[in-house]
């Protein structure tokens, strides 16, 4: 059975994302700052074509996360701002799954990415992205509107989360959308981290 998970880069505040976010602005005003901690691990290099990398602790969860994942689903905000910065040999080397409510033609990267773009709700993509998962688990890649849905639906089995030691003050924050749910988890790990705090959790209840 895969497993449905999110792993995302917060900042001390909880922000996702800085303040006016875009294609032009990926991650907002100092968002990038949320993962440099991961630009400069081995594994992220690799995938983006770039050679070096340190050995950093880090690079460990990001391989970890890597190899689970053998689909994606993404929310179209998130989309629009990777659609310009993702080199043409996409880094996820799998199918990702674009909800949106703006059909549009899939649209196949080099290197085993295929985006199809899904207008039919969260259930849909999801049941797509498990059968294109084959054994393995699909990762709801973000942002703060897709994963909320996904956990508020309860179908979030656990997560990660790498927190960044920067404030950002304001922007996306990732929890927002869960007042009113009811959700519990627990702290299952943490993972070795020289550049951010790596935190695994499992949901015990989501409703
Ligand atoms: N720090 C991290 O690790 C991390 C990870 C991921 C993303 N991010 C950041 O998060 C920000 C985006 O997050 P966000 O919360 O603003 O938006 P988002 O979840 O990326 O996208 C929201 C959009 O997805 C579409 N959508 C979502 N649910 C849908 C549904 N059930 N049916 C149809 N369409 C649906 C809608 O697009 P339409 O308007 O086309 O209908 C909606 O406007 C970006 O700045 C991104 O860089 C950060």
């Amino acid at each position: 059975v895969n497993k449905v998970f999110f792993d995302v880069g917060l900042s001390l505040d909880g922000f996702l994302a800085g303040p006016n976010g875009g294609p032009r602005n990926p991650l907002g005003d100092g968002g990038l700052a949320l993962h440099e901690w991961l630009f400069a691990t081995a594994t992220f290099r690799e995938q983006h074509g770039e050679p070096g990398g340190e050995p950093v602790a880090d690079d460990g969860v990001v391989r970890a996360t890597f190899a689970r994942t053998g689909a994606y689903v993404m929310g179209r905000r998130m989309f629009d701002e990777g659609e310009v910065v993702w080199p043409e040999d996409a880094p996820f080397r799998a199918p990702v799954f674009v909800l949106t409510r703006r059909a549009r033609a899939p649209w196949p990267r080099k290197g085993g990415t295929t985006f199809h773009f899904v207008t039919t709700g969260i259930h849909d993509a999801l049941a797509r992205a498990r059968e294109a998962a084959g054994g393995k688990d699909v990762r709801v890649a973000g942002g703060a509107d897709t994963i909320c849905q996904f956990l508020a639906a309860g179908l979030i089995d656990d997560f990660t989360l790498h927190t960044a030691p920067v404030l950002l003050g304001a922007g996306v924050r990732l929890f927002d959308d869960m007042v009113g749910h009811r959700l519990a988890v627990e702290q299952t790990a943490t993972s070795p981290g020289a550049l951010a705090a790596h935190a695994h959790y499992r949901v015990v209840r989501a409703s």
